[in-house]
């Protein structure tokens, strides 16, 4: 608690936004905002619940004058410490701009505040016929903003691509708190589209405000179909096997024995005895088109496969997806301490990277599980270690530096959809060259020369503001 004799600091912030029950700075409530899904922490000074564009400019009027920094905050689903206050400062929160303002039924595009969450979008979309097709794993809670600014895939790149895909445009307020535009909000067309750049940009080069999306049609029916196999090497050949053949299934997910083996017993399926490993796929379109690609499909896993199953209705269908989706958090309860990577590689690479992975578990001893959306390449890899065994979190870490480097040795990357942030800032160096590096050190200060968004992300050395 502050002295009673000591001025609040962010007297003025509060009177600027005219409602000070909307700046949070109680020690439970920055407790609340001092965390995502990793391990990374940092404690706020302040929390604002944003309710406008306005009020978010006037935050950052009263960042640039007071000397604070900015963490902009979805739900706090990420996966790299991208919105956790590394540096403490002010978060902004958008749990209140969850509005969806328009939605284009003829032009198949809406406009989104950047707290709405991704499930409610999809479920809006389904009532127009229309489908907005970015599915991250953590869609029932995760915002379209967050998903931007991670440039989030999920699992149906394989055929439809990833969050960026669909951005049409972005409104942004700049580190002087003005008021910017890209893509299809640009007033003036012959500008540069700084869209890409935006996308993914993690918070560190603007605050979006609106987005506005691309929708397709939605697909006329949907079929999953699951292939259980005996190990992982053949459920990862037959992916490769899949991929030479253009299929196009909308999802492609695999799941090895360790993360199969969490998820089951976290919500209480059962697996076939023999099977080890297991690919989840979903195949989208016309009636004719899902008949003909799902019967090439089963034809192709009933050659690999220990056993081969369709789910015949949707409530069937939902189970089983929320057995996929249950797998991040299922792997938090067998070991104290997880480092969750997601990194990717060349489809036609996965069974190498696969061994890759074997071996620096068997060099470690430690037990890693691997799963993820393998028609995209994207592995997510999850050491698995004791939290109170200091020799073993060493060696977790080093571990994963060893993913990253065998990664990046056959073509891979170090991060294929859950972003940088913090946790693999000191890594990208073994990625970017230096030239690379400075580029983009120089495009961080071109938008924020005071380093006040974002601070302590996605560039290494970018630790201390001053
Ligand atoms: C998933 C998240 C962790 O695919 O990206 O489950
Ligand atoms: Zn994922």
């Amino acid at each position: 608690m502050r002295p009673f004799w000591q001025k609040d600091p962010f007297q003025q912030l509060k009177r600027d936004l005219g409602n000070k029950e909307r700046v949070l700075t109680s020690p439970e409530d920055l407790a609340l905002y001092s965390v995502d899904a990793t391990n990374f922490k940092g404690v706020p000074a302040a929390v604002v619940l944003a309710e406008s564009e306005t009020d978010i400019s006037d935050v950052v009027n009263f960042a640039n004058l007071n000397n604070y920094t900015i963490t902009p905050r979805g739900a706090g689903s990420g996966l790299s410490g991208g919105c956790v206050p590394v540096e403490g400062g002010i978060v902004l929160s958008f749990e209140r701009m969850n509005r969806i303002e328009n939605f284009d039924v003829k032009n198949r595009t809406v406009i989104v505040q950047p707290g709405v969450v991704t499930e409610k979008l999809q479920l809006e979309a389904a009532k127009h016929g229309l489908f907005y097709p970015p599915d991250p794993s953590s869609f029932k809670i995760s915002t379209i903003g967050g998903n931007v600014a991670e440039n989030a895939g999920g699992l149906r790149c394989f055929k439809y691509g990833v969050t960026g895909h669909y951005v049409l445009g972005i409104e942004y307020i700049d580190a002087h708190g003005k008021l910017s535009k890209t893509g299809q909000f640009k007033d003036n067309p012959s500008e540069p589209d700084l869209t890409p750049l935006l996308t993914g940009s993690e918070g560190t080069l603007g605050i979006f405000t609106r987005i506005k999306l691309r929708l397709i049609p939605a697909p006329e029916t949907t079929k999953t179909i699951l292939g259980y196999f005996k190990d992982s090497e053949s459920g990862l050949s037959t992916v490769e096997q899949i991929i030479q053949t253009g299929i196009t299934p909308s999802v492609m997910e695999f799941i090895d024995p360790i993360a199969i083996g969490a998820a089951a017993s976290h919500i209480s399926a059962h697996f076939p005895e023999k099977a080890a490993a297991l690919l989840m796929f979903e195949v989208d379109g016309s009636i004719a088109e899902v008949e003909s690609s799902s019967k090439e499909l089963c034809d192709i896993l009933l050659n690999n496969a220990v056993k081969v199953v369709s789910a015949s209705d949707a409530e069937e269908r939902n189970k089983l997806w929320d057995l996929r989706r249950a797998i991040s958090p299922s792997l938090i309860r067998i070991a104290t301490g997880k480092i969750h990577e997601d990194i990717a590689v060349p489809r036609g690479k996965l069974l190498r990277m696969s061994g890759l992975i074997s071996d620096i578990s068997s060099k470690s001893g430690l037990k890693i599980a691997i799963y993820g959306h393998a028609g995209d390449g994207n592995m997510h890899v999850v050491i698995l270690f004791d939290s109170s065994d200091k020799l073993a979190v060493r060696t977790a870490k080093t571990a994963a530096e060893d993913v990253f480097k065998a990664a990046i040795s056959i073509g891979g990357t170090i991060s294929g959809e859950h972003g940088i942030g913090c946790a693999k800032r000191d890594y990208l160096k073994l990625q970017l060259s230096d030239p690379n590096l400075n580029l983009s050190r120089q495009i961080k200060r071109a938008f924020d020369p005071q380093n006040i968004l974002n601070p302590g992300k996605v560039l290494p050395g970018s630790t201390l503001r001053k």
